[in-house]
Protein backbone atom coordinates (compact mmCIF):
# COMPACT_ATOMS: atom_id res chain seq x y z
CA UNK A 1 0.00 0.00 0.00
CA UNK A 2 1.59 2.88 -1.44
CA UNK A 3 1.24 6.19 0.98
CA UNK A 4 -0.68 9.50 -0.48
CA UNK A 5 1.75 12.21 0.42
CA UNK A 6 -1.23 13.69 2.15
CA UNK A 7 -1.62 10.82 4.43
CA UNK A 8 1.98 10.70 4.89
CA UNK A 9 2.92 13.86 6.41
CA UNK A 10 -0.60 13.82 8.57
CA UNK A 11 1.25 10.23 9.97
CA UNK A 12 4.42 12.07 11.03
CA UNK A 13 3.43 15.41 12.63
CA UNK A 14 7.03 16.00 13.57
CA UNK A 15 8.43 15.74 10.15
CA UNK A 16 9.02 19.16 9.91
CA UNK A 17 11.80 19.75 7.90
CA UNK A 18 9.85 22.60 5.76
CA UNK A 19 7.11 25.03 7.05
CA UNK A 20 5.66 24.33 4.15
CA UNK A 21 4.78 20.96 5.40
CA UNK A 22 3.51 22.07 8.72
CA UNK A 23 1.69 24.33 7.03
CA UNK A 24 0.34 21.61 4.50
CA UNK A 25 -0.52 19.32 7.85
CA UNK A 26 -2.67 21.92 9.17
CA UNK A 27 -4.54 22.21 6.06
CA UNK A 28 -4.56 18.25 5.64
CA UNK A 29 -6.08 17.86 9.39
CA UNK A 30 -8.24 20.66 9.27
CA UNK A 31 -9.59 20.24 5.59
CA UNK A 32 -9.93 16.44 5.60
CA UNK A 33 -10.84 15.85 9.50
CA UNK A 34 -12.87 19.00 9.77
CA UNK A 35 -11.21 18.22 13.29
CA UNK A 36 -8.66 20.51 15.52
CA UNK A 37 -5.01 19.03 15.62
CA UNK A 38 -3.80 19.48 19.00
CA UNK A 39 0.13 18.53 18.52
CA UNK A 40 2.04 18.66 21.77
CA UNK A 41 5.45 18.26 19.59
CA UNK A 42 8.24 19.15 21.43
CA UNK A 43 12.06 19.96 21.82
CA UNK A 44 13.60 18.39 24.43
CA UNK A 45 17.24 19.66 24.65
CA UNK A 46 19.36 19.31 27.79
CA UNK A 47 22.30 21.42 27.59
CA UNK A 48 25.64 21.79 29.40
CA UNK A 49 25.48 24.44 31.77
CA UNK A 50 28.16 26.93 30.11
CA UNK A 51 25.43 26.96 27.22
CA UNK A 52 22.39 29.04 26.46
CA UNK A 53 19.08 27.89 27.25
CA UNK A 54 17.04 26.24 24.32
CA UNK A 55 13.59 27.51 23.48
CA UNK A 56 10.75 25.24 23.10
CA UNK A 57 9.14 25.01 19.91
CA UNK A 58 5.63 24.35 20.00
CA UNK A 59 3.09 23.97 17.55
CA UNK A 60 -0.60 24.54 18.24
CA UNK A 61 -3.31 24.00 15.76
CA UNK A 62 -6.89 24.13 16.80
CA UNK A 63 -7.65 27.93 17.81
CA UNK A 64 -9.44 28.78 15.14
CA UNK A 65 -12.94 27.54 14.40
CA UNK A 66 -13.52 24.02 12.87
CA UNK A 67 -12.67 23.93 9.41
CA UNK A 68 -11.18 27.11 9.15
CA UNK A 69 -7.74 27.22 7.50
CA UNK A 70 -6.12 29.76 8.83
CA UNK A 71 -2.07 29.04 9.95
CA UNK A 72 -2.09 31.31 12.85
CA UNK A 73 -2.68 28.71 14.78
CA UNK A 74 0.54 27.64 14.13
CA UNK A 75 2.87 29.17 17.73
CA UNK A 76 6.75 28.69 17.26
CA UNK A 77 8.93 30.21 20.17
CA UNK A 78 12.61 30.36 18.12
CA UNK A 79 15.36 29.09 19.86
CA UNK A 80 18.52 31.49 19.94
CA UNK A 81 20.78 31.01 17.30
CA UNK A 82 23.53 29.93 19.68
CA UNK A 83 21.55 27.25 21.01
CA UNK A 84 20.42 26.25 17.33
CA UNK A 85 24.06 25.75 16.66
CA UNK A 86 24.07 22.99 19.73
CA UNK A 87 20.67 21.56 18.26
CA UNK A 88 21.24 18.01 16.05
CA UNK A 89 18.19 18.69 15.09
CA UNK A 90 18.44 20.89 12.18
CA UNK A 91 14.51 21.22 10.83
CA UNK A 92 14.25 22.94 14.88
CA UNK A 93 15.24 26.34 13.51
CA UNK A 94 13.47 25.86 10.11
CA UNK A 95 10.40 25.86 11.75
CA UNK A 96 10.67 28.26 14.45
CA UNK A 97 12.38 30.82 11.67
CA UNK A 98 9.39 30.37 9.35
CA UNK A 99 6.60 30.51 11.71
CA UNK A 100 4.82 34.13 11.23
CA UNK A 101 4.31 34.15 15.05
CA UNK A 102 7.81 32.93 15.94
CA UNK A 103 9.12 35.30 19.36
CA UNK A 104 12.42 34.58 21.24
CA UNK A 105 12.45 33.52 24.51
CA UNK A 106 15.04 33.31 27.33
CA UNK A 107 14.30 30.07 29.20
CA UNK A 108 15.66 28.56 32.24
CA UNK A 109 17.38 25.14 32.00
CA UNK A 110 18.60 23.09 34.20
CA UNK A 111 21.46 21.25 33.01
CA UNK A 112 22.02 17.36 33.24
CA UNK A 113 24.67 17.61 35.66
CA UNK A 114 22.78 19.93 38.03
CA UNK A 115 19.30 17.57 37.69
CA UNK A 116 18.71 16.86 41.31
CA UNK A 117 15.90 14.35 41.19
CA UNK A 118 13.07 14.69 43.67
CA UNK A 119 10.47 12.38 45.43
CA UNK A 120 9.93 9.40 43.00
CA UNK A 121 7.11 8.27 41.18
CA UNK A 122 4.18 6.86 44.05
CA UNK A 123 3.95 2.78 43.44
CA UNK A 124 0.37 3.21 45.43
CA UNK A 125 -1.67 5.39 43.67
CA UNK A 126 -4.76 6.55 45.76
CA UNK A 127 -7.80 5.76 44.05
CA UNK A 128 -9.25 9.87 43.94
CA UNK A 129 -8.53 13.52 43.45
CA UNK A 130 -6.15 14.02 46.44
CA UNK A 131 -3.13 15.55 45.70
CA UNK A 132 -0.40 16.27 48.27
CA UNK A 133 -0.87 19.77 49.85
CA UNK A 134 2.01 20.97 49.02
CA UNK A 135 2.02 20.45 45.00
CA UNK A 136 -1.69 21.12 44.68
CA UNK A 137 -1.32 24.99 43.84
CA UNK A 138 1.31 23.95 41.25
CA UNK A 139 -1.07 21.44 39.56
CA UNK A 140 -3.70 24.09 39.55
CA UNK A 141 -1.39 26.65 38.16
CA UNK A 142 -0.39 23.83 35.23
CA UNK A 143 -4.00 22.90 34.39
CA UNK A 144 -5.20 26.67 34.40
CA UNK A 145 -2.26 26.98 31.71
CA UNK A 146 -2.84 24.26 30.02
CA UNK A 147 -6.08 25.35 29.30
CA UNK A 148 -5.59 28.85 28.62
CA UNK A 149 -2.62 28.04 25.99
CA UNK A 150 -3.44 25.26 24.18
CA UNK A 151 -6.64 25.47 21.83
CA UNK A 152 -9.52 23.19 23.03
CA UNK A 153 -7.41 20.78 24.49
CA UNK A 154 -10.55 18.99 26.01
CA UNK A 155 -12.05 18.43 22.90
CA UNK A 156 -8.52 16.72 20.90
CA UNK A 157 -9.37 13.22 20.70
CA UNK A 158 -6.13 11.68 20.22
CA UNK A 159 -4.10 11.40 23.20
CA UNK A 160 -2.01 9.03 24.45
CA UNK A 161 -5.43 8.40 27.42
CA UNK A 162 -7.31 7.60 24.01
CA UNK A 163 -4.96 5.09 22.82
CA UNK A 164 -5.16 3.15 26.33
CA UNK A 165 -8.93 3.20 26.16
CA UNK A 166 -9.39 2.08 22.83
CA UNK A 167 -6.91 -0.84 23.15
CA UNK A 168 -7.71 -2.12 26.17
CA UNK A 169 -4.12 -1.23 27.24
CA UNK A 170 -2.24 -3.06 24.08
CA UNK A 171 -0.14 -0.14 22.33
CA UNK A 172 0.84 -1.46 19.53
CA UNK A 173 5.06 0.74 18.12
CA UNK A 174 5.87 1.49 14.60
CA UNK A 175 9.59 2.13 15.03
CA UNK A 176 11.24 4.31 12.66
CA UNK A 177 15.00 3.68 11.22
CA UNK A 178 15.76 6.88 10.44
CA UNK A 179 19.25 5.89 10.67
CA UNK A 180 22.25 4.20 8.66
CA UNK A 181 22.91 1.72 12.05
CA UNK A 182 22.58 -2.42 11.64
CA UNK A 183 20.18 -2.99 14.53
CA UNK A 184 20.37 -6.89 15.77
CA UNK A 185 17.65 -9.30 16.50
CA UNK A 186 18.54 -8.94 20.33
CA UNK A 187 18.31 -5.05 20.38
CA UNK A 188 14.98 -5.19 18.65
CA UNK A 189 13.70 -7.18 21.43
CA UNK A 190 15.44 -5.00 23.93
CA UNK A 191 13.65 -2.09 22.65
CA UNK A 192 9.81 -3.42 23.01
CA UNK A 193 11.27 -4.64 26.61
CA UNK A 194 12.29 -0.87 26.98
CA UNK A 195 8.88 0.32 25.31
CA UNK A 196 7.21 -1.32 28.07
CA UNK A 197 8.90 -0.28 30.97
CA UNK A 198 9.41 3.24 30.02
CA UNK A 199 5.28 3.60 28.82
CA UNK A 200 4.54 1.59 32.39
CA UNK A 201 6.82 4.43 34.22
CA UNK A 202 3.08 6.09 33.67
CA UNK A 203 0.95 3.69 33.14
CA UNK A 204 1.55 1.66 36.73
CA UNK A 205 3.64 4.74 38.06
CA UNK A 206 0.23 6.41 37.55
CA UNK A 207 -2.74 5.80 36.39
CA UNK A 208 -3.15 1.88 37.68
CA UNK A 209 -5.78 1.92 40.43
CA UNK A 210 -6.43 6.09 40.05
CA UNK A 211 -10.08 7.10 39.97
CA UNK A 212 -11.27 4.98 37.31
CA UNK A 213 -8.52 4.05 35.39
CA UNK A 214 -9.36 0.50 34.39
CA UNK A 215 -5.92 -1.24 33.63
CA UNK A 216 -3.30 -2.00 35.62
CA UNK A 217 -0.61 -2.06 33.25
CA UNK A 218 0.32 -1.30 29.49
CA UNK A 219 1.52 -3.83 27.08
CA UNK A 220 3.75 -2.45 24.85
CA UNK A 221 4.23 -4.40 21.19
CA UNK A 222 6.18 -3.31 18.55
CA UNK A 223 4.37 -4.48 14.90
CA UNK A 224 6.28 -3.05 12.60
CA UNK A 225 9.64 -1.04 11.71
CA UNK A 226 10.31 1.04 8.90
CA UNK A 227 13.61 1.54 6.94
CA UNK A 228 14.87 2.28 3.88
CA UNK A 229 17.37 -0.46 3.63
CA UNK A 230 16.59 -3.80 5.18
CA UNK A 231 20.08 -5.03 5.16
CA UNK A 232 20.80 -2.94 8.22
CA UNK A 233 18.19 -5.57 10.18
CA UNK A 234 20.25 -8.45 11.33
CA UNK A 235 18.69 -11.44 12.04
CA UNK A 236 15.28 -12.68 11.75
CA UNK A 237 12.39 -10.31 12.20
CA UNK A 238 10.26 -11.45 14.36
CA UNK A 239 7.19 -13.30 13.24
CA UNK A 240 3.87 -11.12 12.74
CA UNK A 241 6.52 -7.96 13.07
CA UNK A 242 6.34 -5.87 9.98
CA UNK A 243 9.32 -4.36 7.93
CA UNK A 244 7.98 -1.56 6.02
CA UNK A 245 11.24 -0.63 3.37
CA UNK A 246 8.28 1.34 0.80
CA UNK A 247 6.49 3.71 2.86
CA UNK A 248 8.11 6.84 3.76
CA UNK A 249 7.10 9.88 4.45
CA UNK A 250 6.78 13.39 2.35
CA UNK A 251 11.08 14.10 3.49
CA UNK A 252 11.42 10.30 2.56
CA UNK A 253 11.43 9.34 6.06
CA UNK A 254 10.56 5.76 6.46
CA UNK A 255 7.32 5.63 8.02
CA UNK A 256 5.23 2.63 8.42
CA UNK A 257 2.38 2.33 6.32
CA UNK A 258 0.14 5.24 6.54
CA UNK A 259 -3.12 2.85 6.50
CA UNK A 260 -2.22 1.57 9.69
CA UNK A 261 -1.46 4.67 12.14
CA UNK A 262 -3.55 6.23 14.69
CA UNK A 263 -2.57 9.64 13.79
CA UNK A 264 -3.83 9.59 10.35
CA UNK A 265 -6.84 7.35 10.96
CA UNK A 266 -8.17 8.16 14.93
CA UNK A 267 -10.93 10.34 12.80
CA UNK A 268 -12.16 8.51 10.23
CA UNK A 269 -11.90 5.43 12.09
CA UNK A 270 -10.64 3.39 8.97
CA UNK A 271 -7.78 0.98 8.86
CA UNK A 272 -9.15 -1.23 5.22
CA UNK A 273 -6.10 0.13 3.40
CA UNK A 274 -4.36 -1.40 5.87
CA UNK A 275 -2.96 -5.12 5.20
CA UNK A 276 -2.32 -6.43 8.44
CA UNK A 277 -5.61 -5.46 9.67
CA UNK A 278 -5.34 -4.56 13.70
CA UNK A 279 -1.99 -6.69 13.91
CA UNK A 280 -0.37 -4.01 11.76
CA UNK A 281 -2.25 -1.16 13.13
CA UNK A 282 0.27 1.17 14.98
CA UNK A 283 -1.31 3.45 17.93
CA UNK A 284 2.53 5.70 17.89
CA UNK A 285 5.77 5.72 16.53
CA UNK A 286 9.17 5.69 18.28
CA UNK A 287 11.14 7.56 15.41
CA UNK A 288 14.63 6.64 15.88
CA UNK A 289 17.03 9.28 14.26
CA UNK A 290 20.77 9.05 14.12
CA UNK A 291 22.66 12.09 15.42
CA UNK A 292 20.15 13.84 17.64
CA UNK A 293 21.05 11.83 20.38
CA UNK A 294 20.20 14.97 23.45
CA UNK A 295 16.71 15.67 22.04
CA UNK A 296 13.47 14.53 21.45
CA UNK A 297 9.83 15.27 20.73
CA UNK A 298 6.69 13.94 21.56
CA UNK A 299 3.03 14.33 20.32
CA UNK A 300 0.08 11.86 20.00
CA UNK A 301 1.66 10.03 16.87
CA UNK A 302 4.45 9.37 19.51
CA UNK A 303 8.01 10.10 20.54
CA UNK A 304 11.23 11.22 18.66
CA UNK A 305 14.36 11.04 19.80
CA UNK A 306 17.99 9.60 18.94
CA UNK A 307 19.15 6.34 17.78
CA UNK A 308 22.58 6.52 19.76
CA UNK A 309 20.63 7.32 22.72
CA UNK A 310 17.94 4.81 22.35
CA UNK A 311 20.37 2.17 21.73
CA UNK A 312 22.88 3.18 24.94
CA UNK A 313 19.73 3.23 27.20
CA UNK A 314 18.05 -0.10 26.24
CA UNK A 315 18.19 -1.39 29.75
CA UNK A 316 17.73 1.43 31.37
CA UNK A 317 16.16 1.71 34.37
CA UNK A 318 14.63 5.06 33.36
CA UNK A 319 15.26 6.60 30.04
CA UNK A 320 15.34 10.19 30.45
CA UNK A 321 14.12 11.74 27.61
CA UNK A 322 11.97 9.06 26.22
CA UNK A 323 9.75 9.54 29.41
CA UNK A 324 9.75 12.93 28.76
CA UNK A 325 8.61 12.12 25.38
CA UNK A 326 5.79 9.78 26.82
CA UNK A 327 4.28 12.86 29.14
CA UNK A 328 3.52 14.68 25.65
CA UNK A 329 2.02 11.85 23.92
CA UNK A 330 0.33 11.92 27.26
CA UNK A 331 -1.03 15.53 27.36
CA UNK A 332 1.23 17.29 29.25
CA UNK A 333 3.36 20.22 28.65
CA UNK A 334 6.55 21.50 28.62
CA UNK A 335 8.17 24.34 31.65
CA UNK A 336 11.10 25.94 29.34
CA UNK A 337 9.13 29.22 30.15
CA UNK A 338 7.96 28.93 33.75
CA UNK A 339 7.86 26.98 36.61
CA UNK A 340 5.13 26.33 38.78
CA UNK A 341 5.23 27.62 42.43
CA UNK A 342 7.27 25.14 44.57
CA UNK A 343 8.58 22.66 42.65
CA UNK A 344 11.44 22.17 40.22
CA UNK A 345 12.64 19.13 39.49
CA UNK A 346 9.87 16.53 37.47
CA UNK A 347 10.18 15.14 34.38
CA UNK A 348 8.37 17.45 32.40
CA UNK A 349 10.70 20.10 33.13
CA UNK A 350 13.02 19.12 30.78
CA UNK A 351 17.01 18.26 32.38
CA UNK A 352 15.48 18.46 35.97
CA UNK A 353 15.13 14.91 36.72
CA UNK A 354 15.92 12.09 35.62
CA UNK A 355 13.23 10.22 36.13
CA UNK A 356 8.95 10.61 36.54
CA UNK A 357 8.01 12.16 39.65
CA UNK A 358 5.57 12.44 42.36
CA UNK A 359 4.47 16.41 40.32
CA UNK A 360 4.67 14.25 36.85
CA UNK A 361 2.26 11.56 38.19
CA UNK A 362 -0.52 13.63 39.30
CA UNK A 363 0.08 16.19 36.13
CA UNK A 364 -1.03 13.15 34.31
CA UNK A 365 -3.91 11.97 36.92
CA UNK A 366 -5.40 15.76 36.48
CA UNK A 367 -5.83 14.84 33.20
CA UNK A 368 -7.01 11.54 33.33
CA UNK A 369 -9.98 12.83 35.36
CA UNK A 370 -10.77 15.83 33.43
CA UNK A 371 -11.04 13.48 30.15
CA UNK A 372 -12.48 9.89 31.65
CA UNK A 373 -16.13 11.27 31.08
CA UNK A 374 -15.49 10.82 27.33
CA UNK A 375 -15.27 7.06 28.01
CA UNK A 376 -18.56 6.96 30.67
CA UNK A 377 -16.25 6.57 33.30
C1 LIG B 1 -2.23 25.67 3.06
O1 LIG B 1 -3.34 26.53 2.95
C2 LIG B 1 -2.98 27.86 2.63
C3 LIG B 1 -4.23 28.70 2.71
O2 LIG B 1 -5.32 28.08 2.06
C4 LIG B 1 -2.32 27.88 1.24
O3 LIG B 1 -1.94 29.18 0.89
C5 LIG B 1 -1.10 27.01 1.28
O4 LIG B 1 -0.52 26.92 0.00
C6 LIG B 1 -1.44 25.62 1.77
N1 LIG B 1 -0.20 24.89 1.96
C7 LIG B 1 -0.03 23.65 1.53
C8 LIG B 1 1.31 23.07 1.76
O5 LIG B 1 -0.92 23.00 1.02
C1 LIG C 1 18.00 6.17 4.07
O1 LIG C 1 17.70 6.55 5.41
C2 LIG C 1 18.79 7.13 6.07
C3 LIG C 1 18.34 7.37 7.50
O2 LIG C 1 17.10 8.01 7.52
C4 LIG C 1 19.20 8.43 5.39
O3 LIG C 1 20.29 8.98 6.04
C5 LIG C 1 19.55 8.12 3.95
O4 LIG C 1 19.81 9.33 3.28
C6 LIG C 1 18.41 7.39 3.28
N1 LIG C 1 18.83 6.98 1.94
C7 LIG C 1 18.09 7.19 0.88
C8 LIG C 1 18.65 6.70 -0.41
O5 LIG C 1 17.00 7.76 0.93
C1 LIG D 1 15.44 -17.38 10.77
O1 LIG D 1 14.31 -17.84 10.05
C2 LIG D 1 14.60 -18.96 9.22
C3 LIG D 1 13.38 -19.26 8.37
O2 LIG D 1 12.22 -19.28 9.18
C4 LIG D 1 15.01 -20.13 10.11
O3 LIG D 1 15.31 -21.27 9.31
C5 LIG D 1 16.21 -19.74 10.94
O4 LIG D 1 16.52 -20.78 11.83
C6 LIG D 1 15.95 -18.46 11.71
N1 LIG D 1 17.18 -18.02 12.35
C7 LIG D 1 17.23 -17.68 13.61
C8 LIG D 1 18.56 -17.22 14.11
O5 LIG D 1 16.27 -17.74 14.36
Amino acid sequence: MKPTPTFGFVATLSTVALAQTLQGRQNATVSQFGTCKFDRTTAFQLLKASEKPVAQIKRRACSGGKRSKSSSAVSAVAPTSQSLSSSHDTSMSIISSSASSSTATSAVFVSMTDAIVTTAASSTPTSAWQPPSSISAALEEVWEHEMSTYGRPLEFKNFGYDHLMDTQARIQYCVRWDSTQVVTAEQRDKLETALQRQYNKWVEGALAGFDGFPYSTANIKIVGWATNNTALFEGNVTAGVTLYSTTTDVDGIPQCDPACGRAIHYVDGDYSGCTGGNAARYDVSLWLTDGMDDSGFGGDWGQRIGTNYMLENLESENIEILLHEIGHTLALDDFYDWTPPGVSNFIMRAGSSAEVTEFDVWMVRDWWRHLKSRYNL
